[in-house]
């Protein structure tokens, strides 16, 4: 594909909105079609088709202002069930649409379609969509670029050009096996076969190079990266050869500017990078990004995926490789670590300071006693014989299965039998959490439908701690329906007499994903004023799909704008 189809189709031509004249308005409404359908698409020497977005891989970007609304018809043309979630899209009042499948809706089979209607709040800046459902976000998704409202504009120097950058993960096998296979047992079966920077390996990789994503960039501009962690399984590293970034956002939200040679992007995350194209000594330098890991017992996707950012106003191309960037170690937790810390709220903020819900959340890989239903248990493969992995959060292994209605809708017609509101404050056995190897015991998990339920404005804390229990290991959390303040992270285990006096509360930043520190813990706080019910998992798949998952139901509070908006009569049915 040429490299002009290449920037129209991920969109980085501007949309024609907020063309002169206009009006200063309050919201506007936008509107897409989704229509998913199964895709050829060749990769590393090999074709598959995998499910898309209107044919696109990665799927188109979709466009708002701050507090605008988007609707999005969904299109399930594809072979099997599907849903669409809005990542770090806060959708006050509104989790009917916010996507992950069995907790706030029924999937979308194939042959029907649902309607989205998002609605953006607070966010400005980059986040985006993906699949909901099974594995399918692999290939289902896309970055969406929330633009300040009229008549305010973006805070730093208006760049040149803004460029979706989605980092993410390639299988030769089909995703559908790899669930399968997963669930199944775990192991290292579900090693990617590359990282990729916008659906391409890079040239590091055979049959890969024509396909290389090229940034066209001309001498003196500045260019805006909007750079999204889509990938299922790794944290990244990304940096751009002879050139540094200033970070400027995370998940929408805007950070205090400063400068790095790399970022660390956990699963999940966004970071906004201004890149000053201002380096003269080659003509062509790579952008590159590469797996950051700290558990060396996992085996995992040590490629590095690359980009070209290319002066076009430079004399003729030389000929030779591109500049190489230097990237950190795939484990190298000093540099994660140091460019974490160093992220900022762009202002001082209203960071709750009394707190009524006090949480301490234990993350853990754990294993299952494996029952096949043939009886065959040779097929498994978990670390203790006759055992699956499995994972959870307080020890409960949440079980998101099919099940004949979803969470919210138990919730909303108060049918019994769907969940418990009994959800842990606290791990159920204390134990030196992140010392390595843990008695055998402490492997095993229960399973359990087990939510929080919180009052409607509630100052909720939760303090993610990870354990040893088969390797310690980063864990990218993610909350729906808000974005919280990361107060503290640290190493070791969390210490209530202490560490709290180590809380920023002045300018932390505001994330949707926080990064658990392997061996470690992080503290996030949020008000629980968006009403709903609200999934909470690490961002990690196989770690979802194993149980790494809880949710929060928030009450609605007594005013009618602190009430769930009514239940939308299209909603899909199991
Ligand atoms: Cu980006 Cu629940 O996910
Ligand atoms: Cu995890």
């Amino acid at each position: 594909m040429g490299g002009a189809a290449l920037w129209l189709l991920l969109g980085v031509v501007p949309l024609a909105f907020g063309v002169a004249a206009t009006p200063v308005q309050a919201s506007r409404t936008h509107h897409y079609d989704f229509f998913i359908r199964e895709t050829n698409v060749t990769r590393l020497c090999h074709e598959k088709a995998v499910l898309a977005v209107n044919g696109q891989f990665p799927g188109p970007t979709i466009n708002a202002r701050k507090g605008d609304v988007v609707v999005v018809n969904v299109y399930n043309q594809g072979h099997k069930n599907i849903t669409i979630h809005w990542h770090g899209v806060d959708q006050p009042r509104n989790p009917w649409f916010d996507g992950p499948e069995y907790i706030t809706q029924c999937p979308i089979a194939p042959g029907s379609n649902f309607t989205y209607r998002i609605i953006f709040s607070g966010e400005e800046g980059t986040l985006w969509w993906h699949a909901h459902s099974d594995f399918d976000r692999a290939t289902v998704h896309g970055a969406i670029v929330v633009h300040p409202k009229l008549g305010s504009s973006f805070p730093y120097p208006k760049p040149h050009k803004e460029i979706p950058v989605i980092l993410g993960e390639w299988w030769n096998v089909d995703v559908e096996k790899l669930l399968e296979e997963t669930k199944r047992t775990g192991g290292d079966f579900n090693i990617s076969d590359a990282n990729t920077i916008n659906g391409q390996p890079g040239d590091l990789f055979p049959c890969s190079k024509d396909g290389t994503f090229r940034v066209p960039v001309e001498r003196g501009k500045t260019y805006l990266l909007r750079v999204i962690n889509a990938g299922l399984s790794n944290d990244m590293f990304f940096a751009v050869a002879g050139h540094t970034l200033t970070v400027v956002g995370t998940d929408g939200y805007y950070l205090k500017p400063f400068t790095t040679g790399h970022v660390m992007i956990s699963s999940g995350q966004t970071m906004d990078l201004l890149l000053h194209a201002i380096n003269v000594s080659a003509n062509r330098y790579y952008m590159a990004a590469r797996t950051f890991q700290t558990n060396t017992e996992l085996t995992v996707n040590n490629t590095t995926a690359t980009a070209i950012l290319e002066y076009t106003d430079a004399p003729p191309l030389t000929a030779g490789s591109p500049e190489p960037p230097v990237l950190p170690a795939v484990d190298d937790l000093a540099a994660a670590t140091a460019y974490t810390a160093a992220l900022r709220s762009l202002a001082t903020v209203d960071v709750p300071t009394h707190v009524d819900e006090h949480m301490v959340v234990t993350i853990s890989v754990n294993v299952l006693p494996c029952k096949p239903s043939n009886g065959d248990t040779s097929s498994c493969e978990g670390p203790i014989n006759g055992t699956r992995f499995a994972a959870s959060l307080n020890n409960v292994s949440f079980v998101a299965s099919p099940t004949g209605v979803d969470i919210l809708d138990a919730y909303y017609h108060s049918i019994h039998g769907v969940y418990t509101s009994d959800f842990p404050n606290r791990p159920p056995v204390a134990f030196n959490f992140t010392e390595p190897e843990p008695a055998t015991e402490l492997w095993y998990t229960d399973r359990g439908r087990r939510v929080k339920v919180v009052e409607y404005g509630a100052v909720v804390e939760v303090v993610f701690q990870d354990t040893a229990i088969l390797g310690a290991e980063p864990h990218p959390m993610h909350l729906h329906g808000f974005s919280f303040y990361v107060v503290g992270r640290g190493f070791g285990n969390f210490d209530e007499g202490k560490d709290p006096a180590t809380y920023n509360l002045v300018d932390p930043p505001y994330q949707n994903t926080v990064s658990v520190p392997t061996g470690g813990w992080a503290a996030i706080r949020f008000r629980a004023t968006n009403p709903g019910v609200w999934f909470m998992h690490c961002h990690f798949d196989r770690h979802t799909v194993w149980g790494m998952d809880t949710v929060f139901i928030v009450k609605n509070g007594k005013t009618p704008d602190a009430q769930m908006l009514p239940r939308p009569p299209t909603m899909p049915k199991c």
